[in-house]
């Protein structure tokens, strides 16, 4: 939600590092929204984003918006980069912007970070020190605080931070799984409670072509390709982070019949058809990813098709199954450790 606190300190935040018309600007984001005030400045902006749903809010603000996990790939001679890190960023992930913001800037110029205290401005700022050597607070709006530090060597003072983890998973069907992660991507270091539920009441056959919508690393996705020897399935995640280490993760484990994609409801909207549609939805999201994800895998499915979801508070999730698929078409599948396994299907 943006308030009145929140737009003064965009527009200092702005302020403070006096952007000049016409200079490469960098925006790795303000929880996705600086750009509007960036804009006015009449420099040339560049929005990077992990999501695609940020990356198309910038287009249609007509700011150059690109799709990645890696600033740096795209940009490597902004004068100003600005990054306010999401609320639920993980460090690790914040860290690695930081890293990335220094590679994107030209010599002199400065990477500007801002946050809430208690939203680990703290201890990104002091990673910020770490990387440039120089920073200094900016400035202070309500209570979020600013930071700045000018790129003055080719090199950072340290390393940067290797946030990939690697583990075996040996229970699952298929076994063994050989996986890599990242900071930033859901249960990065190991198999979700929830998802192992999933996985557990999954009915896959072998001509099966299942859909993993919000894949995150992959894990349904490859169970389930692995199990469909003769079938395929298709794993779509609105974030790069997350897809590229699903791609990654299916080329390590050898899995041939499974794509990756990048999407959001959009992948509804291709002519492909799914047998089974999995998901371990996003939570925090509620009903704004809900409610597409179940209206969406109904249009996707075959006659027959099923849907299966694992979730928190079954409730809401069973009503608009009921809505969309009908009154005998939901059920709840499997429960353990306060997680639900829901199951709709479309008759034959
Ligand atoms: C709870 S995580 C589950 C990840 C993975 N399936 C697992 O079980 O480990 C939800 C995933 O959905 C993705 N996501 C969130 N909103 C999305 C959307 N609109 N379209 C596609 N994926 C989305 C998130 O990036 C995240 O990776």
């Amino acid at each position: 939600m943006i308030n009145a606190k929140n737009t003064q300190a965009r527009e200092a935040f702005v302020d403070v590092a006096d952007v000049q018309v016409g200079s490469r600007v960098l925006d790795l984001g303000w929880e996705g929204d600086c750009l509007e005030c960036l804009q006015k400045t009449g420099a040339r902006v560049t929005f990077v984003g992990e999501d695609i749903r940020a990356v198309q809010k910038a287009e249609a603000l007509l700011v150059n918006g690109v799709l990645s996990a890696m600033p740096a790939q795209v940009i490597t001679d902004a004068r100003v980069v600005f990054y306010k890190p999401a609320q639920r960023s993980a460090k690790g992930q914040v860290f690695e912007w930081i890293d990335q913001g220094f590679r994107a800037l030209e010599m002199g110029g400065a990477l500007y970070l801002a946050g809430q205290r208690n939203r680990g401005i703290r201890s990104y700022a002091a990673y910020l020190q770490a990387v440039f050597g120089n920073s200094k607070r900016a400035g202070r709006v309500g209570r979020v605080e600013m930071y700045s530090a000018k790129k003055e060597q080719d090199d950072p003072c340290q390393a940067p931070v290797d946030n990939r983890m690697t583990f075996e998973l040996r229970d699952l069907p298929g076994s063994p799984y050989s996986i890599e992660t990242r900071a930033g991507v859901f249960s990065r270091d190991g198999l979700d409670d929830g998802t192992r539920l999933l996985i557990d009441s999954m009915e896959v056959r072998p001509t099966d072509q299942v859909l993993d919508w919000g894949c995150g690393w992959g894990a349904l996705g490859m169970v389930a390709a692995r199990i469909s020897a003769k079938g395929s399935a298709t794993l779509v995640d609105s974030n790069i982070r997350a897809v590229s280490c699903a791609k990654g993760n299916l080329r390590r484990n050898r899995i041939c019949n499974a794509v990756v994609h990048v999407g959001d409801a959009r992948v509804f909207d291709r002519r492909e058809k799914f047998d089974l549609i999995v998901s371990n939805p996003p939570f925090h999201d509620g009903n704004a990813a809900a409610h597409p994800l179940i209206e969406g895998a109904f249009r996707a499915l075959r006659p027959g098709g099923r849907l299966m979801l694992v979730v928190m508070r079954p409730e809401a999730y069973l009503k608009h199954i009921r809505r969309v698929f009908g009154k005998g078409r939901g059920n709840i599948m499997a429960q353990k450790d306060g997680y639900v396994v829901l199951q709709a299907h479309i008759g034959n």
